[in-house]
């Protein structure tokens, strides 16, 4: 027989249920059952850190403890992202911020789940060159419910070969290079990162405290994680805080073909309110 290499800590099935009903409670994470494991060795690392024996305690203190259920959501959350990511949309938004009237006002733009920063200072990048311009008119929201990555983001400092999917004119133009102890490492230009407003946003929360008026709303590899009918109410809840012309931009694998009835594609997975929603506030 297999040698199966014993836990650090007890981790039951029990346990596993109870993490999966607090995760899908607090941030509609709906994780399946061959997600156990990666949930021990994820949570493994708070009980280390708390000094905790096995994970009864741990549920027992995360329930009291405001600060360790931020921890816990981090823990839970995949970060996965990277520059220009499905790089059809960048374009798709270069086209629109092109196309759009000089009197329209600011285009604003909402990157829903934004990670650690790649994204938005993507669609940023974007828009300072569309425009032309350092001081584009534009409003960029980026936010995420993973207090870790918002920091990181804030920051703006990426590993170079993070950088590698960017032109060259694109490092020059965007990004100081790091020295000494930062070599390996380049910063995002303060005009760039300037561009994006960071904040926390749970799309659980009932008001994001938003508004409305959205050119494009980018949101991005987090609807997979949620169930259907979450999906489909976030889906709802977002377009109407579209301008009747806007984009609402998903990833590769969320399609809303069982959303037919509030939007239409306009473009690979990329969506536009039908008219009969247009101008819906929330
Ligand atoms: C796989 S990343 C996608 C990043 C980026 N949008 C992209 O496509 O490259 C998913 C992100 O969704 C965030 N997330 C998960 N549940 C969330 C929720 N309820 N509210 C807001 N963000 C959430 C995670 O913290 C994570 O940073």
């Amino acid at each position: 027989m297999k040698n199966i290499p014993e836990r650090e800590f007890n981790y039951a099935d029990a346990d596993f249920a109870r993490v999966k009903a607090i995760i899908y409670r607090k941030a509609g994470i709906n994780l399946g059952d061959s997600k156990k494991q990666l949930v021990y060795s994820r949570l493994a690392r708070r009980l280390r850190v708390l000094q905790l024996d096995n994970f009864d305690e741990y549920l027992a203190y995360l329930d009291h403890n405001k600060n360790e259920q931020q921890e816990f959501i981090n823990a839970l959350t995949t970060n996965l992202t990277a520059f220009f990511r499905e790089a059809h949309h960048f374009s798709t938004l270069a086209d629109y911020a092109r196309n759009r009237k000089a009197t329209a006002g600011k285009l604003r733009v909402w990157c829903a789940a934004s990670s650690t920063g790649e994204e938005p200072y993507s669609i940023a990048m974007t828009l300072v060159e569309a425009y032309g311009s350092y001081s584009p008119p534009v409003e960029i929201i980026a936010s995420d419910i993973d207090s870790s990555v918002l920091e990181f983001a804030a920051q703006g400092i990426y590993s170079l070969d993070r950088l590698d999917v960017l032109s060259l004119e694109q490092k020059k133009h965007f990004f100081l290079r790091g020295k000494g102890r930062n070599n390996g490492s380049a910063k995002v230009i303060d005009k760039l990162r300037q561009l994006v407003d960071f904040r926390q946003i749970n799309l659980l929360d009932r008001d994001w405290r938003l508004g409305a008026g959205f050119d494009v709303i980018f949101c991005r590899n987090v609807m997979i994680y949620f169930d259907k009918p979450t999906q489909l109410q976030l889906l709802e809840r977002m377009v109407r805080l579209l301008k009747p012309e806007g984009l609402y931009i998903a990833g590769h694998s969320e399609s809303f073909s069982n959303a037919s009835h509030l939007v239409k594609l306009v473009a690979k997975t990329t969506y536009k309110l039908i008219d009969n929603h247009a101008g819906e506030r929330q």
